[in-house]
């Protein structure tokens, strides 16, 4: 048997096949683990299975041991943990793409329609028992049909968004090293473009593109005002591949429309200057969060973790 460290809760049918195998210490609080309790505990670690709360380094790597064979994230992106690190002490990392593909699109969708839509102003509205009464000029929005999206990173999530955005109408433009294949291409009716056009073209710019050094700060002031005073930026990515004080100061001067955020940069603290903003829509990193998908996703991890124990090749190999 080996040790296997799980370092969050994580649903129990994927613990389940975990401890059917191995010898499993799991943290089963709600709250994430404190960094020096998971020091301790992943000291003799065979394999880790992570939550993209705790951050894997060399220090970690290093507490664990040189017996540690593999870390598999419960989460698409993996920038949470230092794959070179890994590399270097012969550390397996996997991650779980195509299992929240759908949810997190379908969140990604959702920002769209609640900005252009105002759809949380209007319900803070509710809430708050202000005056309201429908009005020929009453908390207009903007209509999508017809409108541009650009999907900045055109993988399995960019494109089941624009999907979703086909069906209600939009065209899309998207950037992406190599085009999509000609099916999908035709499919969505997609064009290819350069990213500064994607900028200026779009009214609605959706990102969706890894979180690493090249990306940090990727929409910054500079990139921002590259887009049409009119248009909406939605993150369903990584919080930091975004400047929160740009993107707060922009809204505030009206550079763009709005924003629809499901990340942060230092989640889960939010730039205190998008707080008060209405053209902000702000929701806690809820892009995989249904119960189905959180299942999907510990299970392929489990999945990894049990292929490299078992001396088999992982399916989600990353880096
Ligand atoms: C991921 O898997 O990277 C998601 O952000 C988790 O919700």
């Amino acid at each position: 048997m080996s040790k296997v460290v799980v370092t969050g809760k994580i649903p129990s049918g994927a613990l389940t096949r975990l401890r059917a195998e191995h010898d499993v210490l799991a943290w089963e609080d709600s709250t994430p683990i404190s960094r020096e309790e998971l020091l301790k505990r992943v000291r003799g670690a065979d394999a880790i299975v992570s939550l993209l709360t705790e951050k894997i380094d060399d220090e970690l790597l290093a507490a664990a041991g040189v017996q540690l064979g593999s870390v598999s994230n419960v989460a698409v992106g993996y920038n949470n943990i230092d794959v070179p690190a890994c590399k270097a002490r012969s550390v397996l990392v996997t991650n779980t793409p195509g299992v929240l593909t759908e949810a997190t699109a379908d969140i990604a969708m959702s920002l769209i329609l609640m900005v252009t839509r105002r759809l949380a102003e209007g319900e803070r509205v509710i809430r708050a028992q202000q005056p309201w009464q429908w009005g020929m000029f009453y908390m207009l929005g903007s209509s999508i049909q017809g409108r541009q999206l650009g999907i900045v990173g055109m993988g399995q999530i960019g494109v089941a968004v624009a999907r979703r955005a086909r069906a209600f109408g939009m065209t899309i433009a998207y950037t992406k090293r190599t085009p999509l294949d000609a099916a999908t291409h035709k499919e969505l009716d997609a064009k290819h473009v350069e990213l500064d056009e994607l900028l200026a073209t779009s009214d609605v710019v959706s990102l969706h593109c890894p979180y690493s050094p090249e990306t940090h700060h990727f929409m910054n002031a500079t990139q921002l005002a590259k887009m049409k005073s009119s248009a909406y930026l939605v993150n369903t990515a990584r919080g930091p591949v975004v400047d929160e004080a740009a993107l707060a100061d922009a809204l505030q001067r009206n550079v763009i429309a709005g924003a629809g955020l499901d990340v942060f940069e230092k989640e889960p603290v939010v730039h205190e200057g998008l707080l008060g903003l209405d053209n902000a829509v702000l929701i806690p990193h809820l892009g995989s969060a249904t119960v189905e998908t959180r299942a999907a996703m510990a299970d392929l991890a489990a999945t990894n973790a049990l292929a490299i124990l078992n001396g088999k090749t992982a399916p989600n190999l990353v880096g």
